[in-house]
């Protein structure tokens, strides 16, 4: 019985170690919104209603699923109008470094641009049908040891929110017994409702949204350290099954997780929770996986091979840079390259290429990456 975690364990490192590899830069949306300032953004894109309204209010919640991919091709192909109205403006073009970009990117999940939108009016509904509002008040606790939603930190940062739905559930598990209440299952379209509802109460108006990530480095040691690796191996490793879920996806897992758990479960503090989020969301989120072949179609079909593969009209060759290309730097290259690639496109005849999908541009990412 000693030997088989260990054996497993052993699997693990080994199977995770590619993707432990690609670096995951840290964000953090305070920097991220000075970022959305500084560069100007904020003359022409509003963020939840604040800010100018030449491009789109990049807070809005649409019905697409928004990832770093859909981010990236959406800015890319909106690019060559985006530049001319920037120029047409008279604003210096930003530089963007990757940092910038990764910073930028957090901002943009603070603004729960990544989230699947969610129904204020099904979320009231829900909160009661769920016993939330039980022991929840809005302002004030309905039950020992119950924080009004006024309190709840994890509104506004959903870090916060998957640490909480973790560290709590097995006292709201034994809370729900002792008021003889059956434990209500959540589906995380539920809670995308019931987050929506409470994020638009006046009393949670003061809570300030907040998302920030980091290299993950530190997570495996978290993973390890709080007994995770003893269960999530093989088919049960985290970084294939979080593939394209949203934090409150995961929030959701957490909470349904609670009647299954015997003991108490390990408890880990904020910061904990980010690192090991860093190490195994982020990473599938900022790197979902492509095809190199596919990509490599990608690079050809929409003419980037023409400039890059010969090294013509002053482009560096690609794939070959020595750097890692992501969903996030692909932004910061973007922003950086631009629009000199647009005017040397412009002298050799070319169009401006878009992307009908964002798996193109995984696809392309994985291709990019795929030559050292
Ligand atoms: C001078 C005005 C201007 C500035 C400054 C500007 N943008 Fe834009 N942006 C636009 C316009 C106009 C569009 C729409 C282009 C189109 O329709 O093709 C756009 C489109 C976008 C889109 C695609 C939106 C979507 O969902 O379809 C993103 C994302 C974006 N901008 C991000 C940024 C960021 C980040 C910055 C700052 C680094 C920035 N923009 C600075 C004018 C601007
Ligand atoms: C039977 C009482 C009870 C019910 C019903 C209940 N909770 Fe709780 N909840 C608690 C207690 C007790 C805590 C504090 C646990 C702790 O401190 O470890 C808590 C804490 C929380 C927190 C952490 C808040 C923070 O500080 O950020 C969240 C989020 C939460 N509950 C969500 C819910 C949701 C969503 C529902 C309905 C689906 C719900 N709760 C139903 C008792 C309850
Ligand atoms: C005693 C074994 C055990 C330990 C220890 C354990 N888990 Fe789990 N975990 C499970 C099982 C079993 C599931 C349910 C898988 C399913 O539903 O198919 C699960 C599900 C999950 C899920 C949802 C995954 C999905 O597919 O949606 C997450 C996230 C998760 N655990 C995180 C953690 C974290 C973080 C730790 C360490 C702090 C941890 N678990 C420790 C057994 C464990
Ligand atoms: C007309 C030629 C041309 C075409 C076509 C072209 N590029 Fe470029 N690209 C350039 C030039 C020139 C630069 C360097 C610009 C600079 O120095 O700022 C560049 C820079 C880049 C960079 C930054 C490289 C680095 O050092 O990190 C990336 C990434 C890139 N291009 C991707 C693409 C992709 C993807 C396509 C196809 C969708 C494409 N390019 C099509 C000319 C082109």
């Amino acid at each position: 019985m000693r030997q088989f975690p260990r054996v497993t364990a052993g699997c693990f490192l080994l199977l995770s170690a590619y993707a432990a590899s690609l670096p995951v830069i840290p964000g953090d949306s305070t920097r991220g919104a000075k970022i959305f300032e500084s560069e100007q953004c904020i003359k022409c894109h509003a963020v939840n209603g604040r800010g100018g309204r030449i491009g789109l209010d990049l807070g809005r919640t649409v019905s697409r699923s928004y990832t770093p991919a859909q981010l990236a091709s959406t800015m890319w192909n909106h690019a060559p109008v985006m530049f001319g109205a920037i120029k047409a403006a008279g604003i210096e073009t930003p530089k963007l470094s990757p940092e910038n970009a990764a910073d930028l990117f957090a901002f943009f999940y603070s603004a729960r641009f990544f989230d699947k939108p969610g129904q204020a009016a099904e979320g009231k509904s829900e909160f009661e049908e769920k016993r939330c509002g039980v022991c929840h008040g809005i302002t004030e606790s309905r039950a020992e040891g119950a924080p009004p939603v006024a309190k709840w930190e994890s509104l506004a940062d959903p870090v916060l929110l998957v640490q909480q739905m973790w560290n709590h559930s097995y006292r709201m598990k034994q809370a729900f017994k002792r008021r003889n209440l059956e434990w209500q299952s959540l589906t995380s379209g539920q809670l995308d409702d019931i987050l929506a509802y409470l994020r638009s109460l006046p009393e949670t108006a003061h809570l300030v949204s907040h998302f920030s990530n980091t290299s993950g480095q530190q997570g495996e040691h978290v993973f390890e350290s709080k007994g995770c690796i003893h269960c999530h191996v093989g088919t049960l490793a985290l970084e294939n099954r979080l593939k394209n879920m949203t934090l409150t996806d995961i929030a959701v897992d957490m909470w349904n997780h609670a009647p299954r758990m015997l003991d108490q479960p390990p408890t880990l503090t904020p910061e904990e929770m980010r690192q090991l989020l860093s190490f195994l969301w982020m990473r599938q989120f900022v790197y979902p996986g492509g095809s190199i072949a596919t990509g490599k179609k990608v690079f050809e079909g929409r003419r980037c091979a023409e400039c890059h593969a010969g090294g013509a009209h002053g482009a560096p060759q690609l794939p070959g840079q020595a750097h890692k290309y992501s969903e996030v730097t692909i932004i910061s290259a973007l922003w950086r390259h631009g629009p000199q690639m647009l005017s040397r496109m412009k002298e050799a005849g070319i169009g401006w290429p878009s992307f009908r999908s964002a798996q193109e541009v995984a696809d392309l990412i994985a291709y990019l990456n795929s030559v050292q």
